[in-house]
């Protein structure tokens, strides 16, 4: 089931809102990552980069195929074989890799999740110990040009509390400019 208000506008719309590149170098994605999942990959906004950015294998997935379609059709234009989109439900399914097979996942523009907890722990799963969780969210302001209403729409101590809760050490919120905080949290 699709998580709530995750619907996504025209893709030239989406890509504007966001520096991809510059949120990844924040958030600590390296060359030395070996295993990227991105849990919920949209149009590929940072699955792409990231697939430039490390050598590594890079898991796409999300619940939409028009998205995953995308995905995977930039990755091939780009010669990124290393970079495997998949249409799943990761609620009902789960990401179906192996447990501590990855070194970094992303969690970006979707911890408004009606049971959050649920996108963390499969995220948790993922990740091997010493792993990082990456995770991006709307700023708490109304003034942006998009994003989860307000009434479901997650403040930055918020998002630290639920993923602390999750069991990871949770950095510093970093700003991500123009509409977006983030920081990064250890498994
Ligand atoms: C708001 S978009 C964010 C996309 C991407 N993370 C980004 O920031 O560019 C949320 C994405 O999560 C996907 N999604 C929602 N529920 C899902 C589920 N249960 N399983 C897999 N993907 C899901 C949606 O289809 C959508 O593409």
């Amino acid at each position: 089931m699709k998580t709530r208000e995750s619907g996504m506008p025209p893709e030239e719309q989406w890509s504007g809102f966001f520096d991809p590149a510059t949120v990844l170098a924040q958030l600590g994605l390296g060359a030395e990552h070996r295993c990227v999942v991105d849990l919920g990959c949209g149009y590929g906004t940072f699955a792409i980069p990231a697939a430039q950015r490390c050598r590594g294998a890079v898991h796409a997935l999300d619940i939409d195929s028009e998205m995953v379609a995308r995905t995977q059709d930039q990755a091939a234009a780009l010669g990124l074989s290393h970079l495997k989109a998949e249409q799943r439900d990761f609620l009902e399914q789960g990401s179906g890799l192996p447990t501590g097979a990855a070194d970094y996942v992303m969690l970006f523009n979707l911890l408004h999740a009606e049971r959050p907890e649920l996108l963390l722990a499969e995220a948790r799963r993922l990740l091997a110990p010493g792993g990082t969780l990456a995770v991006m969210h709307w700023n708490y302001d109304a003034a942006t040009p998009r994003g989860p209403s307000m009434s479901i729409r997650l403040r930055p101590e918020q998002c630290q509390a639920l993923v602390r809760e999750a069991g990871f050490r949770v950095g510093p919120v970093l700003s991500l400019p123009p509409y977006h905080y983030g920081f990064t949290a250890v498994r």
